[in-house]
């Protein structure tokens, strides 16, 4: 299906920049909304209720300020991801935050979205849940989601296995609703094929991670200018879920050659402690990434490449 009428308007072009934990806070969420993409951030980077409900705060006053400036010609709206796995006990508090900032978009991941989009609806946002298998896909359509996220091979984060192609194919049979689609998705090339694919958005993570506006550190940045399509490294040892992670961040945590890990490395690892903060994750588009932009300055590169293609295809 298209995409609605009021979220199309309000895009510069057909991408979000993905949630992610300790990268996505509120400078790039609003840089992203500014260069008239959706700008997105899990709301447990907050790390108090209180810094959640500055952050919203900050988030929609910032937004508001610059479409009644009119200084800019679109302003994309903003995303809060929800963990909504029984193991975050923050979820329920949180989304009572979404609501009384009446997020436009909601993204829910990590579980099964409940009854959030019934709450979503209430007050007019649009909610997205994050899958990687068709078995989630069809649970999250039944539960009233607007949009369904494939994670597919290669992404950063929690990454799935399923090749895009057949995913998008596949979903297509039963749902008719907003399909995005995520894994190392790193040029504005790859943005317009997820529309030829028969999706509607991009969902780029990794490469907005070095962004200047982001939170990750210099050392973060610099891995990932580094770091090739080799140096990703799928294991579930890091965070108990299946995910890439960076084999140099692996080695710099006292894990031997990076390779995939065994039970016996895993023992080395502090989870809690060096999962996400020291053990960093990136997908496979990492080897896309040559040096630290402003989300501006990405935005438009990838603009360029996605209007040529558009052209041709
Ligand atoms: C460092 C990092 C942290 C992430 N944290 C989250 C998160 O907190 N919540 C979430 O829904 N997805 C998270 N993701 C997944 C992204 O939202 C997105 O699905 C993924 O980055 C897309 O693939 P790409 O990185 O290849 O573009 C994370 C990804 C990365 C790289």
């Amino acid at each position: 299906m298209a995409l609605p009428k009021n979220l199309q308007d309000q895009l510069r072009l057909p991408v979000i920049a993905a949630p992610m934990f300790l990268v996505s806070g509120p400078n790039l969420v609003t840089a992203a909304c500014r260069a008239g993409i959706v700008g997105a951030f899990p709301t447990l980077n907050a790390r108090t209720l209180d810094v959640l409900d500055d952050w919203l705060s900050e988030i929609t006053t910032t937004l508001e300020d610059l479409k009644r400036s009119g200084a800019n010609q679109i302003i994309a709206p903003y995303a809060a991801n929800l963990i909504v796995h029984k193991t975050n006990a923050r979820a329920a508090d949180d989304l009572a935050l979404v609501e009384k900032y009446k997020a436009p978009l909601v993204i829910t991941s990590v579980g099964h979205p409940g009854d959030t989009a019934e709450r979503i609806h209430a007050y007019g946002g649009i909610i997205f849940h994050d899958v990687i298998n068709l078995h989630h896909a069809k649970k999250a359509a039944e539960a009233g989601v607007d949009g369904l996220i494939l994670v597919c091979a290669g992404a950063g984060g929690h990454a799935g296995l399923m090749n895009p192609l057949t995913f998008v194919a596949q979903i297509r049979e039963f749902f008719d609703g907003i399909v995005i689609v995520a894994g190392a998705i790193s040029n504005g090339q790859a943005v317009r094929a997820v529309e030829v694919m028969g999706a509607d958005l991009a969902y780029l993570g990794t490469r907005f991670i070095a962004c200047k506006e982001s939170m990750a550190d210099e050392d973060y940045s610099g891995m990932l200018v580094e770091a090739e399509s080799k140096d990703i490294v799928y294991t579930d040892k890091v965070s108990g879920i299946h995910g890439n992670f960076i084999r140099q961040s692996l080695e710099q945590a006292g894990l031997v050659d990076g390779a995939v890990l065994n039970d016996d490395e895993f023992a080395h690892v502090d989870e809690k402690k060096k999962a996400w903060k020291q053990i960093w994750s990136a997908g496979q588009g990492v080897g896309e990434i040559q040096s630290v932009e402003s989300v501006e300055t990405l935005v438009s590169e990838l603009e360029s490449e996605y209007k040529e293609a558009k052209a041709m295809h």
